[in-house]
């Protein structure tokens, strides 16, 4: 049987999500007055990052960093993109679409508190707490949501629909199903 419309669900529209943008950008811009570098990990945090540097109006500098799982449950995470920048004695927020197991922030921090960052700390527009396996402290918190994979906003599923404008949940087998009229009913909302 097809799944009806409504396993369609918006979770962050785009007001909302400016709004989170705003918040998270003037928190940021309180702690580091004097400048900090946001490394952002590609390819999901694309769209908050975008909104979170424009409420960043102080000084600040951007890199980015791509990273890929690995092995058994693929559990184990390597770098495909490292960074430009030199982080040594600097002040570092990195911004993730999701913090979900914690596997990927946690290395994150690790490799940054390696480059000798002065300081390393974490942005995330989406906090799924019920499946973490590693404690990681949160900074800034865009919102703490249910244990359901989401979409849109530079979120994927299998890098289909980062291209949507607001945070989704859907049916995931509609959403691997055919793409073009999943994207219209996404899209619709
Ligand atoms: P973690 O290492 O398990 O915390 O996973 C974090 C990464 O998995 C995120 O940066 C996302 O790229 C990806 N991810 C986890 N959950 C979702 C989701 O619901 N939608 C899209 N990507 C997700
Ligand atoms: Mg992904």
């Amino acid at each position: 049987m097809s799944q009806p419309a409504d396993s369609i669900r918006t979770l962050l529209d785009a007001d909302e999500l400016a709004g989170i943008a705003r918040r998270l950008g003037s928190e940021i811009r309180r702690d580091y007055p004097d400048g900090v570098v946001l490394v952002a990990l590609l390819k999901g945090s694309i769209c908050f990052l975008a909104d979170l540097v424009r409420e960043l109006p102080g000084p600040c500098e951007l890199d980015f960093l791509a990273l890929s799982a690995y092995g058994d449950g693929r559990t184990r995470v390597r770098v495909v993109k490292d960074l430009d920048l030199e982080v040594a004695g600097r002040d570092v927020v990195v911004v993730l679409d999701i913090v979900d197991t914690g596997l990927t922030l946690s290395y994150l921090l690790r490799l940054i508190a390696l480059r000798g960052a002065a300081s390393a700390v974490a942005c995330a527009l989406l906090d799924r707490q019920s499946r973490r396996l590693l404690p990681v402290d949160i900074c800034y918190v865009g919102k703490v949501i249910a244990d359901e994979h989401v979409i849109g906003y530079g979120l994927d599923l299998d890098e289909r629909y980062r291209n949507l404008g607001e945070v989704q949940v859907a049916d995931e087998a509609d959403l691997r199903g055919e793409p073009t009229a999943m994207f219209e009913r996404l899209s619709r909302r």
